[in-house]
C-alpha cells in the first residue's frame, strides 16, 4: 500500500522547476512531513546512467522512439527502486518531471503516438499516478534563454528547435486542461518567491497541512 503522497512538477526548459521542487521539500519539512526529492530522467543508479545517454550528445543521437524507450527504461528503474519503496514507507515523493514530460516531449513534441505512450506508461507505472502535478508555464523563448544561460553539458534537448519546445509547451497545457483535477498550471514568469507561494498555497489546501504548535506558536519558520 502506498502511504506517502506523490507530487510532480513539470514544464518546459528553464521554467524554474528544480528551484520550486526544492522549495516544496522545504515546505513539506516545515510541516514535519518526511519527503524526498527525485527527478526524471534519473532518480536511481540505473536511471541516472540512462540519463547521461539522453541529455548529452548530438540532438539526433537517438531517434524519437529509441529515446522514448530509454526514458521508459529509466522510469521503470526509478519507480521500482526509488518512488514506490518511499511511498510504501509513508515518505512523500516530489519528482522533478515524470510521465507528463514524455507525453509533452516525445508525444506532442516528437509526434510519437500518444495511445502507444499511454499503454507503455500503464505497463511501466501500473497504478502509480501523481496526486497533484504543478505545470510551470513560461513562453518558450524565455525558458530556453534561461536554460542556455545556465550552461553545462546536459543540453541535448535545449539545442532542439524552438518549434519543438513550443509543441511541448502546448502539450503540457493540453494535458493540464484534460486533467484539471490533478494538474495546476503555474505562471513561471513570476518572481521565484511568488511562484513558490502560489504552489505552497495550493499544497497546504490540497493536503490540509497544519503546523504542529508548541507553546502556542509555530516552531517552524514561515515558508
Ligand atoms: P531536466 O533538464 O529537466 O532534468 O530534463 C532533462 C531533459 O529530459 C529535458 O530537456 C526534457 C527531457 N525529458 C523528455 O524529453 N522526456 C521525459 O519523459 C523526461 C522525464 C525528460
Amino acid at each position: 500500500m502506498l502511504r506517502g503522497h506523490f507530487i510532480t512538477v513539470e514544464g518546459g526548459e528553464g521554467v524554474g522547476k528544480s528551484t520550486q521542487c526544492r522549495r516544496i521539500i522545504e515546505l513539506l519539512r516545515s510541516f514535519e512531513v518526511e519527503a524526498i526529492l527525485t527527478r526524471e530522467p534519473g532518480g536511481s543508479d540505473g536511471a541516472d546512467q540512462i540519463r547521461q545517454l539522453l541529455v548529452t550528445g548530438a540532438e539526433d543521437r537517438w531517434d524519437p522512439l529509441a529515446e522514448a524507450l530509454l526514458l521508459f527504461a529509466a522510469r521503470r528503474d526509478h519507480v521500482v527502486r526509488t518512488v514506490i519503496p518511499a511511498l510504501e514507507t509513508g515518505i512523500w515523493v516530489v519528482c522533478d518531471r515524470f510521465y507528463d514530460s514524455t507525453l509533452a516531449y516525445q508525444g506532442y513534441g516528437h509526434g510519437i503516438d500518444r495511445k502507444f505512450l499511454n499503454a507503455l506508461n500503464k505497463r511501466v507505472n501500473g497504478n502509480l499516478e501523481p496526486e497533484i502535478t504543478f505545470i510551470l508555464d513560461a513562453p518558450t523563448k524565455v525558458g530556453i534563454a534561461r536554460a542556455l544561460k545556465r550552461g553545462g553539458t546536459e543540453d541535448r534537448y535545449e539545442r532542439l528547435m524552438d518549434e519543438f519546445h513550443e509543441r511541448a509547451r502546448q502539450g503540457f497545457l493540453k494535458i493540464a486542461s484534460a486533467q484539471p483535477d490533478r494538474c495546476v498550471v503555474i505562471d513561471g514568469t513570476e518572481e521565484i518567491g511568488t511562484v513558490a507561494s502560489n504552489i505552497s498555497n495550493k499544497l497546504v489546501s490540497h493536503f490540509n497541512l497544519e503546523r504542529r504548535k508548541t507553546s502556542g506558536r509555530s516552531t517552524l519558520s514561515p515558508y
